[in-house]
């Protein structure tokens, strides 16, 4: 079969660029430890604030000193608007929205995941101490540039969640915050 000088450099060209795309995807799964969500949980999206697993939103430790951020996505905002964590010590965020689709990111970090209504998204990650943003970085509407809240990262020692007990410390990981967004 003959094929057209154009039409195999166009056929090179395809190959180069799926090479480049799965290498860095495989690079960043493998390397930065980025994943899709694949935490499957159903909750009824009218119904959010009423169910016992986001009735209050918000940062609490549960009795094994495991810390859990429970955040709600809404038009145009997350709520709480304001959150504060210990630093080193691993965080479980529980995500849902509560009408449209929206992507929760914590910036310059690897705590990021899209928020389906519907659904409960989970995540687990480290932060060194500092002040993070987070944003929506899916587009949900015409207030989709001020959706953004504030996530306060505090040494261990200042952190006073409810008295409790945590888990212990570990070293953080890769992509983990490493570089502190001021805001
Ligand atoms: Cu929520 Cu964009």
């Amino acid at each position: 079969m003959r094929v057209d000088l154009y039409e195999k450099i166009w056929m090179w060209g395809v190959a180069v660029m799926l090479s480049l795309f799965f290498t860095s995807t495989a690079i960043a799964a493998l390397r930065d430890s980025r994943h899709p969500p694949s935490h499957v949980e159903t909750i009824d999206p009218t119904r959010v604030m009423a169910d016992a697993r986001f009735r209050a939103p918000g940062v609490s430790v549960d009795v094994t000193g495991r810390v859990q951020a429970r955040i709600v996505g809404m038009t145009f905002a997350w709520l709480p608007a304001e959150i504060t964590v210990p630093a080193e010590t691993p965080v479980t965020f529980r995500v849902t929205s509560m009408d449209v689709v929206h992507g929760f990111e914590i910036v310059r970090t690897d705590g990021q995941t899209m928020v389906l209504p519907g659904y409960v998204s989970q995540f687990t990650t480290t932060f060194d101490a500092g002040e993070y943003l987070i944003t929506c970085n899916e587009y949900c509407g015409i207030g989709h540039h001020t959706m953004a809240a504030k996530l306060h990262v505090v040494p261990r020692a200042q952190w006073h969640g409810q008295g409790a007990t945590l888990s212990p410390a570990v070293p953080h990981t890769a992509g983990g915050g490493d570089d502190h967004d001021h805001i």
